[in-house]
């Protein structure tokens, strides 16, 4: 090999060299030349066949454009690292004079306001707030409150039924028998809370809220239920002019019981019945069940549903939009 095609060798290699643009490429080149198969390794085998006075001076020159194209290789490779490290810190530059992106205020959600409202303005007329469990037993959720062994609601259609013998509420009326047991009369609680049913449409959720209300006493009536819920209403919604009506109605846990519908004058909803609330006369049997005697103790409970009053209240037509957690639709009632 004479000067010139070394010469030529290395200028080759020099051109793949630069021409590659990434560390794969550069791989690629530098097996071209340095590889089992390259350029250099072949000729490095083919010193065999060169005459034995020239081997010597061949090999040694060999070893030069050897070190000469590694050389190239190792600086390409550094050109290439520099190059990909500009580019990072390019795209990676942060624009200090950017405005700030702010810190966005939560507010609480709709649910939530409503049960603090419902809250404050049951404690607003002397009644106390109580809790309880979301997984019950049968016996509160149902035995307790008078309900028959083949009634609908205890079927697994209705209900959600977990380990245990246990189930998760499918009302609030549990915590009445709780709070009552605890405590003596005069009892007057509400008890707000989930509640669960096997239902799931525009209008009913398998998890729901409702509140409850209940209030056992001597000569307690249900003009007292009517006096109340009436009240309630009227502070709820801010106004005095919605109509309420008590319409007969069925429950084991009470009896006489009523469903209670109440009628806006105005609005898209103007003339309109509307359901609100389950009521009525607490049973004889529920009493003796909380341990009290129903010939001397009377009462009233009722069960309103949370995601109704705050459907009427913010005008939300649809249940699921309570928990679908669109930020554009609960941004609304953020304070
Ligand atoms: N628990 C009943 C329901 O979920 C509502 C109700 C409560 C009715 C209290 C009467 C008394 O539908």
């Amino acid at each position: 090999m004479d000067t010139a095609a070394i010469d030529t060798l290395i200028g080759q290699a020099r051109e793949t060299l630069a021409a590659a643009a990434d560390a794969a490429a550069l791989a690629n080149a530098k097996a071209r030349y340095l590889g089992r198969d390259g350029e250099l390794t072949r000729r490095m085998k083919e010193l065999g066949k060169a005459a034995p006075a020239e081997r010597a001076a061949q090999g040694k020159r060999l070893n030069e454009v050897k070190q000469a194209i590694e050389a190239l290789v190792a600086e390409r490779e550094a050109q290439i690292e520099r190059a990909l490290l500009a580019e990072r810190l390019a795209q990676e530059a942060i624009d200090v004079t950017l405005p700030g992106r702010g810190t966005g205020r939560g507010g609480l959600h709709p649910i939530t306001l409503t049960i603090e409202r419902v809250e404050e303005i049951f404690r607003s007329i002397g009644f106390d707030v109580a809790d309880g469990p979301e997984i019950e037993e049968d016996f509160f959720n149902f035995t307790a409150l008078n309900t028959p062994e083949n009634h609908p609601a205890r079927s697994m259609h209705d209900t959600f039924y977990v380990e245990g013998g246990l189930l998760l509420r499918t009302h609030t009326s549990p915590m009445q028998i709780r709070y009552a047991r605890l405590h003596q009369p005069p009892i007057r609680v509400i008890a707000p809370g989930k509640t669960y049913r096997v239902d799931s449409d525009a209008t009913h959720s398998p998890m729901f809220h409702q509140v409850e209300g209940l209030w056992v006493d001597e000569g307690v009536s249900l003009a007292d239920l009517k006096n109340v819920y009436t009240d309630f209403v009227a502070q709820f919604f801010e106004r005095d002019d919605i109509e309420v009506r008590f319409r007969p109605s069925y429950f084991p846990f009470t009896e006489p019981s009523a469903e209670i519908d109440i009628r806006f004058p105005d609005g898209p909803l103007a003339g309109r019945w509307l359901e609100v609330c389950g009521s009525g006369q607490v049973h004889p049997n529920v009493i003796r069940n909380i341990g009290l005697d129903p010939e001397r103790y009377v009462g009233f409970a009722f069960g309103s549903g949370i995601e109704r009053l705050a459907m009427l209240r913010y005008g939300v037509g649809d249940l699921r939009q309570f928990y679908e957690n669109d930020l554009r639709f609960l941004q609304q009632f953020a304070r």
